[in-house]
């Protein structure tokens, strides 16, 4: 017994005079003397070989050295800044998680997917085109030829190409892939072509380098202009609501014949007159004609039995008016700030 005692002073003294470091030296701690091996389960253990006279006042000192072992213990962790190693317990697993950042989508995907689905039920199929065209997709075959004063209307970004210069370019517009699909040579044909297109222009609140449009062309025989209005009558319907006007006036493209601009009364107004239609009651949304008799020709379809319309409008342009947004650099600058507000489907 005497023996056991003399064992656990000097147990005590060398708990007491044990320094620490760092975190390290506080787990060698508790491993040595608390762990499931350590000091602490062998002197215990010894409990069983103390006489049955001694064992109470051998319990209390057991129990004393615990203390101050745990105490050591404690003291050591203060020191030394020591966490217990994590397990699932030190989890409060009642805690709500972390959120994770939900993206949306890009206004121009929404109102571009909005436009799709209007134009689906109609039965208007997707087709998409190359963005780098050749000479003849984005102009010729659309009745623009070199020197004609059409091709000032849109400035090109042209891509150099080592043998094949002055013939490669950015697409201009979504016209092209009218073209494209016109040559394939499957009538009737009836779709529509969204994409990005490319203009030398310098980036302001209302022009930008690049932009997106969505194409339409319907062939088949006997389409006529009443044809063409309808269908655009039906997609402002669905796009901007029932209580929107549309007017066609005369313009000019070279690939339709006769070709029309189609305002809609101003959303912004009413139709009253405000800065976003200059006063006029009236916005421009698109370009649209019967195709030319030429271009139908230039792809190999037979302008005698077939006919057809073409429209071509901005994603961008639809979306400012849509959600009143007065600066079309917004949509490139990826700001946060602007992108988060766009949450649903159109
Ligand atoms: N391609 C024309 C542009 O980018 C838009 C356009 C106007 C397309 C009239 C058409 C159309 O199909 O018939 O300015």
């Amino acid at each position: 017994m005497e023996e056991l005692i003399k064992k656990i002073e000097d147990y005590r003294k060398g708990i007491d005079s044990f320094k620490v470091n760092d975190s390290d030296t506080a787990e060698s701690f508790r491993i040595k003397y608390l762990g499931t091996k350590g000091l602490m389960k062998s002197v215990m253990a010894e409990m069983k070989n103390v006489p049955a006279e001694h064992k109470k006042s051998f319990g209390q000192i057991v129990n004393e050295l615990k203390l101050f072992t745990e105490n050591k213990y404690e003291e050591l962790k203060k020191v030394t800044g020591y966490q217990l190693p994590v397990t699932g317990h030190e989890f409060d697993l009642t805690l709500p998680g972390d959120k994770l950042p939900l993206g949306s989508r890009h206004p121009i995907s929404l109102v571009r997917n909005k436009i799709v689905s209007i134009f689906q039920r109609l039965g208007f199929a997707v087709a998409e085109g190359p963005e780098i065209e050749d000479d003849w997709h984005n102009f010729t075959a659309l009745n623009i030829p070199e020197d004609h004063p059409a091709r000032d209307m849109q400035d090109t970004f042209y891509v150099s190409h080592p043998t094949d210069g002055p013939n490669w370019m950015l697409r201009t517009h979504t016209s092209s892939v009218q073209v494209r699909e016109m040559e394939k040579g499957k009538l009737p044909i009836r779709i529509i072509c969204p994409g990005r297109v490319y203009r030398n222009e310098t980036i302001s609140a209302r022009a930008h380098c690049f932009f997106h449009q969505v194409e339409g062309l319907y062939i088949a025989e006997n389409v006529s202009f009443a044809d063409l209005k309808q269908t655009l009558y039906f997609f402002v319907q669905e796009m901007f609501g029932d209580k929107v006007k549309i007017r066609f006036r005369p313009s000019y493209f070279p690939f339709t014949e006769p070709s029309a601009e189609m305002d809609i009364s101003c959303l912004i107004c009413g139709g009253k007159g405000c800065s976003v239609c200059k006063h006029t009651g009236w916005v421009e949304i698109l370009g649209c004609g019967m195709a030319h008799p030429k271009i139908l020709e230039n792809c190999g379809i037979d302008s005698n039995k077939y006919s057809g319309f073409a429209f071509g409008m901005g994603i961008e342009r639809i979306t400012m008016l849509k959600y009143q947004i007065k600066d079309l650099r917004l949509f490139s600058e990826n700001d946060l700030r602007f992108l988060k507000q766009f949450t649903g489907a159109v």
